[in-house]
Protein backbone atom coordinates (compact mmCIF):
# COMPACT_ATOMS: atom_id res chain seq x y z
CA UNK A 1 0.00 0.00 0.00
CA UNK A 2 1.44 3.65 -0.63
CA UNK A 3 1.93 5.66 1.96
CA UNK A 4 -0.15 9.48 1.16
CA UNK A 5 0.47 12.92 1.92
CA UNK A 6 -2.09 15.85 1.17
CA UNK A 7 -1.42 19.66 0.83
CA UNK A 8 -4.15 22.01 0.00
CA UNK A 9 -4.54 25.38 0.19
CA UNK A 10 -4.74 28.33 -1.73
CA UNK A 11 -2.55 29.95 -4.25
CA UNK A 12 0.50 31.23 -3.23
CA UNK A 13 0.65 29.65 0.12
CA UNK A 14 3.99 27.74 -0.34
CA UNK A 15 1.94 24.62 -0.89
CA UNK A 16 4.37 23.27 -4.16
CA UNK A 17 7.79 24.43 -2.27
CA UNK A 18 7.01 22.78 0.85
CA UNK A 19 5.79 20.01 -0.67
CA UNK A 20 9.10 19.13 -3.20
CA UNK A 21 10.92 19.65 -0.21
CA UNK A 22 9.27 17.16 2.13
CA UNK A 23 8.91 14.80 -1.35
CA UNK A 24 12.60 14.45 -1.10
CA UNK A 25 13.46 14.03 2.18
CA UNK A 26 11.26 10.84 2.61
CA UNK A 27 12.11 9.88 -0.96
CA UNK A 28 8.28 10.22 -2.23
CA UNK A 29 7.86 11.57 -5.74
CA UNK A 30 6.14 15.14 -5.33
CA UNK A 31 2.56 15.18 -7.89
CA UNK A 32 1.71 18.75 -8.60
CA UNK A 33 -2.00 18.68 -9.64
CA UNK A 34 -2.03 22.01 -10.57
CA UNK A 35 0.23 21.91 -13.23
CA UNK A 36 -2.25 18.83 -14.80
CA UNK A 37 -4.97 21.61 -15.00
CA UNK A 38 -2.91 23.80 -16.56
CA UNK A 39 -1.57 21.32 -19.31
CA UNK A 40 -5.32 20.87 -20.18
CA UNK A 41 -5.66 24.84 -19.93
CA UNK A 42 -3.09 25.04 -22.53
CA UNK A 43 -4.85 21.89 -24.75
CA UNK A 44 -7.85 24.11 -24.81
CA UNK A 45 -6.23 27.31 -25.75
CA UNK A 46 -4.22 25.95 -28.07
CA UNK A 47 -7.70 24.21 -29.58
CA UNK A 48 -8.88 27.41 -29.69
CA UNK A 49 -11.73 26.69 -27.56
CA UNK A 50 -13.75 30.31 -26.33
CA UNK A 51 -13.64 29.75 -22.12
CA UNK A 52 -17.22 30.25 -21.52
CA UNK A 53 -18.20 27.58 -23.61
CA UNK A 54 -18.18 24.83 -20.99
CA UNK A 55 -19.96 22.22 -23.02
CA UNK A 56 -17.15 22.99 -25.68
CA UNK A 57 -14.49 22.09 -22.52
CA UNK A 58 -16.32 19.33 -21.46
CA UNK A 59 -15.92 17.47 -25.21
CA UNK A 60 -12.64 18.52 -26.07
CA UNK A 61 -10.85 17.78 -22.82
CA UNK A 62 -11.57 13.92 -23.31
CA UNK A 63 -8.99 13.60 -26.38
CA UNK A 64 -6.31 15.51 -24.38
CA UNK A 65 -3.44 12.81 -23.55
CA UNK A 66 -2.04 14.17 -20.37
CA UNK A 67 0.93 12.01 -18.52
CA UNK A 68 3.49 12.73 -16.24
CA UNK A 69 7.14 11.85 -16.24
CA UNK A 70 10.11 12.63 -13.83
CA UNK A 71 13.06 14.22 -15.01
CA UNK A 72 16.02 14.29 -12.04
CA UNK A 73 13.18 14.19 -9.36
CA UNK A 74 10.97 16.77 -11.26
CA UNK A 75 7.75 16.54 -12.34
CA UNK A 76 7.27 16.93 -16.27
CA UNK A 77 3.75 16.98 -18.33
CA UNK A 78 3.76 15.57 -21.07
CA UNK A 79 0.40 16.83 -23.34
CA UNK A 80 0.12 14.33 -26.60
CA UNK A 81 3.72 12.99 -25.83
CA UNK A 82 4.95 16.97 -25.71
CA UNK A 83 6.53 17.84 -22.61
CA UNK A 84 4.96 21.17 -21.96
CA UNK A 85 6.22 22.14 -18.61
CA UNK A 86 7.83 25.22 -19.41
CA UNK A 87 4.35 26.42 -20.81
CA UNK A 88 2.32 26.33 -18.18
CA UNK A 89 3.23 29.43 -15.91
CA UNK A 90 2.06 31.80 -17.91
CA UNK A 91 -1.16 34.54 -17.26
CA UNK A 92 -2.85 33.20 -20.20
CA UNK A 93 -2.84 29.35 -19.11
CA UNK A 94 -3.36 30.12 -15.09
CA UNK A 95 -6.43 32.20 -16.50
CA UNK A 96 -8.02 29.08 -18.49
CA UNK A 97 -6.93 26.71 -15.91
CA UNK A 98 -9.35 28.62 -13.42
CA UNK A 99 -11.92 28.26 -15.48
CA UNK A 100 -11.67 24.78 -17.39
CA UNK A 101 -10.89 23.60 -13.27
CA UNK A 102 -14.07 24.10 -12.53
CA UNK A 103 -15.66 21.90 -15.16
CA UNK A 104 -16.80 18.27 -14.02
CA UNK A 105 -15.62 16.46 -16.73
CA UNK A 106 -12.04 17.99 -16.60
CA UNK A 107 -12.13 17.20 -12.79
CA UNK A 108 -13.30 13.49 -13.35
CA UNK A 109 -10.38 13.01 -15.92
CA UNK A 110 -7.41 14.05 -14.15
CA UNK A 111 -8.67 13.26 -10.63
CA UNK A 112 -8.34 9.45 -12.42
CA UNK A 113 -4.94 9.98 -13.01
CA UNK A 114 -3.68 11.79 -10.01
CA UNK A 115 -5.19 8.80 -8.14
CA UNK A 116 -3.65 6.27 -10.50
CA UNK A 117 -0.15 7.67 -9.31
CA UNK A 118 -1.04 7.53 -6.09
CA UNK A 119 -1.89 4.19 -6.27
CA UNK A 120 1.31 2.97 -7.09
CA UNK A 121 4.17 5.13 -5.54
CA UNK A 122 4.41 7.21 -2.20
CA UNK A 123 3.13 10.72 -3.16
CA UNK A 124 3.03 14.10 -1.40
CA UNK A 125 0.16 15.90 -3.82
CA UNK A 126 -0.53 19.21 -3.56
CA UNK A 127 -3.86 21.25 -5.35
CA UNK A 128 -7.13 21.99 -4.05
CA UNK A 129 -9.27 18.84 -3.54
CA UNK A 130 -6.52 16.11 -2.62
CA UNK A 131 -7.64 15.97 0.85
CA UNK A 132 -11.14 16.17 0.50
CA UNK A 133 -11.70 14.26 -2.92
CA UNK A 134 -9.19 13.07 -4.61
CA UNK A 135 -7.76 10.83 -1.60
CA UNK A 136 -10.19 10.90 1.29
CA UNK A 137 -8.08 8.14 2.87
CA UNK A 138 -4.82 9.96 2.18
CA UNK A 139 -2.26 8.93 5.94
CA UNK A 140 -1.63 12.92 6.67
CA UNK A 141 -3.82 15.48 5.02
CA UNK A 142 -2.34 19.49 5.25
CA UNK A 143 -4.16 23.21 4.85
CA UNK A 144 -1.63 25.22 3.96
CA UNK A 145 -2.82 28.42 3.97
CA UNK A 146 -1.67 32.33 4.61
CA UNK A 147 -2.67 35.59 4.98
CA UNK A 148 -4.14 37.01 1.73
CA UNK A 149 -1.18 40.15 2.39
CA UNK A 150 1.35 37.62 3.21
CA UNK A 151 1.10 36.03 -0.06
CA UNK A 152 0.86 39.14 -1.99
CA UNK A 153 3.88 40.28 -0.95
CA UNK A 154 5.71 36.92 -1.48
CA UNK A 155 4.45 37.11 -5.04
CA UNK A 156 5.54 40.77 -5.26
CA UNK A 157 9.28 40.07 -3.85
CA UNK A 158 9.14 36.82 -6.38
CA UNK A 159 8.12 38.85 -9.83
CA UNK A 160 10.89 42.10 -8.31
CA UNK A 161 13.49 39.89 -7.86
CA UNK A 162 12.98 38.69 -11.36
CA UNK A 163 13.09 42.13 -12.78
CA UNK A 164 9.41 42.67 -13.45
CA UNK A 165 7.57 45.59 -12.84
CA UNK A 166 4.16 45.04 -10.83
CA UNK A 167 1.77 46.44 -8.25
CA UNK A 168 1.46 45.20 -4.66
CA UNK A 169 -2.32 45.98 -4.38
CA UNK A 170 -3.21 44.40 -8.14
CA UNK A 171 -1.53 41.20 -6.47
CA UNK A 172 -3.20 41.07 -3.64
CA UNK A 173 -6.69 41.98 -5.42
CA UNK A 174 -5.61 39.25 -8.07
CA UNK A 175 -4.83 36.92 -5.03
CA UNK A 176 -8.01 37.42 -3.52
CA UNK A 177 -9.94 37.06 -6.49
CA UNK A 178 -8.58 33.29 -7.19
CA UNK A 179 -9.04 32.28 -3.42
CA UNK A 180 -12.76 33.50 -4.26
CA UNK A 181 -12.99 31.20 -7.23
CA UNK A 182 -11.16 28.00 -6.04
CA UNK A 183 -13.67 28.79 -2.59
CA UNK A 184 -17.16 29.12 -4.16
CA UNK A 185 -17.18 26.84 -7.47
CA UNK A 186 -19.78 24.27 -7.57
CA UNK A 187 -17.38 21.37 -7.89
CA UNK A 188 -14.86 19.90 -5.59
CA UNK A 189 -14.29 23.82 -4.14
CA UNK A 190 -11.28 24.82 -1.80
CA UNK A 191 -11.84 23.63 1.60
CA UNK A 192 -10.26 21.84 4.76
CA UNK A 193 -10.87 18.40 4.95
CA UNK A 194 -12.41 17.79 8.53
CA UNK A 195 -9.17 15.47 9.03
CA UNK A 196 -6.69 17.87 7.93
CA UNK A 197 -4.26 19.47 9.70
CA UNK A 198 -4.86 23.57 9.42
CA UNK A 199 -1.11 25.39 9.26
CA UNK A 200 -0.64 28.97 8.36
CA UNK A 201 2.63 29.46 6.69
CA UNK A 202 2.01 33.86 7.30
CA UNK A 203 4.88 33.78 9.91
CA UNK A 204 6.43 30.46 9.61
CA UNK A 205 9.62 30.10 7.58
CA UNK A 206 9.59 26.99 4.96
CA UNK A 207 11.72 25.46 7.10
CA UNK A 208 9.38 25.38 10.36
CA UNK A 209 6.40 24.05 8.10
CA UNK A 210 8.75 21.28 6.63
CA UNK A 211 9.61 20.59 10.16
CA UNK A 212 5.98 20.61 11.39
CA UNK A 213 4.85 17.95 8.51
CA UNK A 214 7.87 15.71 8.96
CA UNK A 215 6.59 15.14 12.88
CA UNK A 216 3.05 14.50 11.60
CA UNK A 217 3.72 11.85 9.44
CA UNK A 218 6.72 10.27 11.86
CA UNK A 219 4.16 10.74 14.76
O1 LIG B 1 -1.93 25.69 -8.19
P1 LIG B 1 -2.02 26.22 -9.61
O2 LIG B 1 -2.08 27.72 -9.67
O3 LIG B 1 -0.97 25.65 -10.52
O4 LIG B 1 -3.42 25.68 -10.15
C1 LIG B 1 -3.91 26.02 -11.44
C2 LIG B 1 -5.43 26.04 -11.42
O5 LIG B 1 -5.96 24.72 -11.23
C3 LIG B 1 -6.03 26.91 -10.31
O6 LIG B 1 -7.08 27.69 -10.87
C4 LIG B 1 -6.62 25.93 -9.32
C5 LIG B 1 -6.86 24.69 -10.14
N1 LIG B 1 -6.64 23.46 -9.40
C6 LIG B 1 -7.73 22.71 -9.02
O7 LIG B 1 -8.86 23.12 -9.28
N2 LIG B 1 -7.57 21.53 -8.37
C7 LIG B 1 -6.34 21.09 -8.06
N3 LIG B 1 -6.21 19.92 -7.43
C8 LIG B 1 -5.20 21.84 -8.43
C9 LIG B 1 -5.38 23.03 -9.10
Amino acid sequence: MSYQIAIDGPAGAGKSTIAKEIAKRLGFIYVDTGAMYRAMALYLLRKEIPMDDSGKISDASQAADITIAYKDGLQQVLLDGENVTGLLRTEEVGNMASVSSANPDVRKKLVELQQELAGRENVVMDGRDIGTCVLPAADVKIYLTASVGCRAKRRFDELTAKGEACDLAVIEADIAKRDHQDMTREHSPLRQAEDAVLLDSSELTIQEVVEKILALVKR
